[in-house]
């Protein structure tokens, strides 16, 4: 993929490096432009350096022919502008063309184009921007909200460069195709906690990394997606719809029931804790016997009770294990009447970024997908999901 990064003068600019670093981490194709005031700020060298890619101020500088803002805006497949200042977003959203970033903002007729406003709070705040910024939503722009926190100016407010990583998603928002769009999509992720005490608790070693991705891809390819998710040490992901934290399988069986009628697609990835003790001492126990024995009893098994229900609801489980994988998973596939259920060896995917699973449907298909990226695994596991419902909607949806 061709990027073409657009560079305007805010203070911010630093934070554009290392979105530039990642971005050729990544191998994408990078070229950038920059206002002439950015270069009042950082040097040109430092974005070619870090993103070992050529750097384009001047308009006038026709090579052979060679127009910079027609060429640019052509060969790039997205364009980001990170940081946009007031001006620049004011001068696009009317249509003005007096460097080459607006020139080549002008001459981009894409969908897929993000910006980034980074500016003082008042500035950002002031209606004129916001009937700027909605012109450029109007016009296909994703515009990315400012973070609130402490400004270079001194102030607090909303104006600051959000995380690098949102941005990097952002580009996969417009550049991802949409087979989701028009459909609910509800991901479980995570641990759940039993507590025997306000200190103590039983649990399993899920990362909520595999949920989390599910979520991520889910929204990239265009769902309306809810994430309920148990006690995890991650951020969640930018751009979903509801993002619902849970303790206990009881806190998220309860949450899981009151949105499933609501609905299309249910993805229960979460480590649903089978059993909790079977009482909770409000108060801390006491080290004040010998030995101690616990006692648990089952906790509901949700995605079982989502089968009973079923309804035309697409139904995706996970099924972790640590031998008999497939023969366990068709087992749980019919036990639990699922459509789809994704078996991994838990010992070796637990914790990791990467996975190796098998897709199995109740059709009696068998896909078997990886070492890859958890990312690519949710890709291959909605590729899946997108194929049922075009088969049970049709292609109309
Ligand atoms: N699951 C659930 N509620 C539970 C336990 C599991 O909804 N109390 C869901 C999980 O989210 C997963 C699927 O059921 O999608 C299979 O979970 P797994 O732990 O692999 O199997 P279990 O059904 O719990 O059976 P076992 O632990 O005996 O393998």
């Amino acid at each position: 993929m061709r990027i073409l990064l657009g560079v305007s003068s805010g203070i911010a600019i630093y934070k554009a490096v290392d979105l530039v670093s990642r971005l050729r981490k990544k191998g994408y194709e990078l070229k950038i432009v920059m206002t002439p005031n950015a270069t009042k700020l950082l040097s040109p060298v430092v974005f070619s350096s870090v993103g070992n890619c050529p750097v384009f101020i001047d308009p006038f500088e026709v090579k052979d022919g060679w127009i910079p803002h027609t060429e640019l805006s052509r060969w790039a497949d997205v364009l980001v502008i990170a940081p946009a200042t007031a001006d620049t977003i004011a001068k696009i959203a009317t249509g003005r063309a007096d460097n080459l970033l607006t020139l080549v903002a002008l001459a981009f007729n894409r969908a897929s184009k993000v910006i980034v406003p980074t500016m003082n709070d008042r500035m950002y705040g002031n209606p004129i921007t916001q009937r700027n910024l909605i012109t450029l939503k109007d016009n296909g722009w994703l515009v990315l909200e400012p973070e609130e926190g402490f400004l270079a100016c001194g102030d607090w407010g909303k104006g600051r460069y959000p995380d690098n990583e949102v941005i990097e998603e952002a580009i996969h928002m417009v550049t991802w195709e949409k087979p989701l769009k028009g459909y609910k999509i509800l991901v479980t992720a995570g641990p759940t906690r039993e507590h025997l005490d306000p200190v103590r608790f039983i649990s399993n070693v899920s990362s909520g990394k595999m949920g989390y991705a599910l979520a991520k891809v889910a929204k990239r390819l265009g769902g309306h997606v809810c994430l309920i998710s148990g006690p995890v040490s991650l951020s969640p992901p930018p751009f979903l719809d509801e993002f619902v934290k849970v303790i206990s399988a009881e806190e998220m069986k309860r949450e899981v029931l009151k949105r499933y009628e609501n609905m299309d697609v249910i993805v229960m990835n979460a480590a649903v804790a089978d059993y909790r003790p079977s009482t909770y001492s409000k108060s801390k126990i006491k080290k004040d016997m010998e030995s101690f024995s616990l006692s648990l009893v089952r906790n509901p098994d949700i995605l079982k009770e989502l089968g009973k229900k079923k309804d035309n609801k697409v139904l995706v489980g996970f099924s972790a294990e640590t031998e008999n994988f497939e023969e366990n998973a068709w087992e749980k596939l019919k036990e639990k009447n699922l459509d789809v259920v994704v078996v991994n060896d838990v010992r070796r995917t637990a914790g990791s970024d990467t996975a190796e699973v098998v897709i199995l449907t109740k059709e009696g298909d068998k896909k078997r997908v990886g070492p890859y990226d958890k990312e690519v695994i949710a890709f291959h596991v909605f590729d899946t999901v997108v194929n049922i419902l075009r088969r049970s909607h049709g292609e109309d949806r």
